[in-house]
């Protein structure tokens, strides 16, 4: 039989084409299929030599053999080459890229009232103040009787203490850090004390525990429009914008004369009657102050002959909730992760 009805070259062309294109193990093996089966191509050419001539039977036999080694060899081949590539995607796909951002998550990011607090520090460093921090469980003595409020004073009713078994008691407010500063530091001083505070409150509206910043400034001559001046430059660069202030006469044992602040409303400085934040007055109470009464120098062992200053008390919790127009103070506490996902 002449080599055109037994067209090895055909075949071999035809094999070589099939294998270029098979790219997976499936596709190989049906490459392997149509040409090494039971009805493939080289089979077929191997069981018609039986049909050719003897004298031609040896030479075409020996060029099938020479195909099928190379079929077989090209197979081989062929099956090594995809398995090293899908194992190499295998890897690729497994790899881990820390470079990614990782989905479902999200990055750590400071408490809104640690904010607040943070951005008022910085505030107050940049007008020469010091951050002092004093003893969450205090003594009697610091809490009440050196910011001249004796057992008997009626402004004790003013704050619900959570007394302990010792004697000691929970600080109501952060008051106490000024005579620590006085005795510590002596004078002239500027010092904020930023921190935790207790009272038994507990309402949609107080929390037994919340966050004050304490502010206090001795040194020689202080008038009482240096702290107007401090309040007005604090509050504006916290806010953001110049303000409208209101200063009301009030009382406080351990300043003399004492103020509160009001600062108007951050959400519609008074235009609105129905405002939520402000219940419709337009006005919104955010610190209380005073200078210094001479008592409580005295007791911070300076003379008070010499020395005087200011000293005033913020509410961090309810800056916090009016700068990042945060509506129940409940969401400060609970530790809700969507709210505090939300970011500040
Ligand atoms: N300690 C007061 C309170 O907790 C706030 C306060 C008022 C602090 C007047 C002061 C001040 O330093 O001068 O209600």
């Amino acid at each position: 039989m002449p080599d055109d009805l037994i067209n090895i070259a055909g075949v071999k062309e035809d094999f070589k084409n099939s294998l270029a294109s098979a790219k997976t193990f499936n596709e190989l093996d049906e490459v392997r299929v149509k040409f090494t089966g039971k009805k493939g191509a080289l089979t077929l050419l191997l069981r018609s030599l039986g049909k050719l001539a003897p004298e031609e039977r040896k030479e075409t036999g020996q060029k099938l053999n020479l195909l099928r080694d190379e079929i077989e060899h090209d197979l081989t081949t062929a099956a090594t080459k995809i398995r090293a590539a899908e194992n190499e995607k295998l890897e690729l796909d497994s790899r881990i890229d820390v470079t990614l951002t990782p989905k479902n998550d999200f990055n750590g990011a400071f408490h809104p009232v640690m904010q607040t607090m943070h951005e008022i520090m910085n505030i107050m460093q940049g007008l020469g103040y010091s951050v002092a921090l004093g003893p969450e469980i205090e003594e009697d003595f610091y809490n009440f009787e050196c910011l001249n409020i004796p057992k008997w004073h009626p402004a004790r009713d003013m704050q619900d203490t959570f007394y302990l078994p010792d004697g000691k008691l929970l600080r109501t407010h952060t008051s106490p850090v000024q005579v620590h500063s006085m005795l510590e530091f002596g004078a002239p001083l500027r010092i904020i004390c930023p921190g935790k505070v207790f009272r038994r409150d507990n309402d949609t509206t107080h929390s037994p525990m919340f966050n004050q910043m304490e502010g206090l400034l001795i040194d020689r001559d202080v008038s009482f429009s240096v702290l107007k001046g401090t309040m007005a430059e604090m509050l504006n660069a916290f806010f953001g914008r110049s303000l409208k202030y209101r200063f009301r006469a009030s009382y406080f044992p351990f300043t003399e004369p004492s103020m509160e602040l009001d600062i108007e409303c951050v959400k519609c400085s008074g235009h609105d009657e129905n405002c939520r934040v402000c219940h419709g007055t337009g006005w919104l109470e955010v610190a209380g102050m005073g200078m210094v009464h001479p008592e409580v120098i005295k007791a911070g062992k300076i003379d008070p002959e010499i020395y005087n200053g200011f000293a005033f008390g913020i509410g961090l919790d309810r800056m916090a909730m009016l700068k990042y127009g945060i509506n129940d103070l409940r969401l400060l506490f609970n530790g809700d992760i969507s709210f505090l996902q939300s970011g500040f």
